[in-house]
């Protein structure tokens, strides 16, 4: 395929982000909803957003926290602990606004101490979700020490998530971020009740990127990068237009320093050029003619939501990515940083 000029898709969604609260919140918010038109708002805060009353509330932040004039609407999730009850569940379906219920093994990621220490502990819950339809949105990474960290996706796959569809055979599952060769043939294997996420750094780097010239830092995210075969697994999939993989960019924001520090926190941030950056990892794959469905409709199908009718135009243009932007009292770090991005967002 040769490379047009410009590209025109239906607005796309983000069907995982962070935008955290308070400062940082009101500094990122506007980079997502200048592109997306919904997004799926990750709920590990801290304390973490574990009820639908305080989802509510998180929810009205982030919109008493966009530029005026601006449509973007926040799909709301739950942090299950091993307590969530099966009645919250019921209360998350009646809402309207809940549209998942987020796993987060204890101890796997930022603001995971919360997470479930036992999948056991919620199947009761779980049978409410299956029964509703609400879709459990997985961070598959073991948190068993013994297991090396690039392993951890492929060990969770086999050890604890191809058990919990079994138990499961109704439960509507996406797994987030995926990194490996192994879980993009565990998706692909699976039925309509199975969907992925991708980042943009999932199909863009490789675990080269983390010691290109020294330590990268602001190329450290969790699920960690891994090897080019896995890479190339999860392009080979999107270049192949699979309708069961979606756009997630899982963008992270942490202050500069927490990152550039001894012991740095996990996470990148992508909102400020994510379509841009997808359709540089399209266009190198041969695949620009799989990126609207990839952007704008495998995601609504899979949660059951209307395609947005809107349009936005990307042209192929070079433009130079700032080295910072604020954050609060802060700054953040965005991928690319002082870098060039060949496509814009018009
Ligand atoms: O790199 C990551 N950052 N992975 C996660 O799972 C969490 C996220 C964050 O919240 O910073
Ligand atoms: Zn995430």
């Amino acid at each position: 395929m040769t490379t047009p000029s410009e590209l025109t898709l239906r607005r796309p969604d983000d069907w995982h982000l962070h935008v955290r609260d308070g400062d940082m919140l009101r500094a990122v918010v506007a980079h997502t909803a200048r592109q997306f038109a919904r997004a799926i708002i990750m709920p590990n805060l801290k304390p973490p957003v574990t009820t639908v009353q305080q989802a509510r509330a998180y929810r009205e932040r982030i919109l008493a926290a966009l530029p005026q004039d601006t449509a973007f609407s926040p799909l709301m999730t739950l942090y299950l602990t091993d307590t969530t009850s099966p009645e919250e569940i019921r209360l998350a379906v009646a809402s309207g606004f809940v549209h998942g219920v987020k796993l987060y093994p204890a101890g796997a990621t930022t603001h995971s101490d919360a997470g479930v220490t036992d999948i056991r502990r919620c199947h009761g819950t779980l049978e409410t979700m299956q029964e509703t339809g609400l879709p459990l949105l997985v961070h598959g990474e073991a948190t068993d020490p013994e297991v090396d960290v690039f392993d951890r996706e492929a060990v969770f796959i086999e050890r604890t998530l191809a058990p919990l569809m079994k138990d499961f055979p109704g439960l509507r599952v996406v797994l987030e971020h995926i990194t490996t060769r192994d879980a993009v043939q565990f998706v692909r294997d699976g039925d309509d009740r199975l969907g992925a996420t991708v980042t943009p750094q999932h199909i863009l780097m490789n675990r080269n990127a983390l010691f290109q010239g020294g330590m990268r830092p602001h190329h450290y995210c969790l699920p960690v990068l891994k090897r080019e075969r896995h890479r190339q697994a999860i392009m080979d999939v999107l270049a192949e237009g699979h309708p069961r993989f979606f756009l997630g960019t899982d963008s992270a924001p942490h202050p500069k320093g927490a990152k550039e520090s001894a012991c740095g926190c996990a996470g990148i941030y992508s909102a400020h050029a994510a379509i841009e950056l997808y359709a540089e990892a399209f266009e190198q794959a041969g695949a620009l003619d799989h990126l609207e469905a990839f952007a704008s409709l495998n995601g609504p199908r899979f949660y059951g939501l209307p395609v947005n009718e809107e349009r936005i135009t990307l042209v192929k243009e070079s433009w130079e990515v700032p080295g910072e932007y604020p954050l609060g009292g802060d700054t953040v770090v965005p991928l690319r940083a002082g870098g060039s991005i060949g496509w814009r967002l018009l």
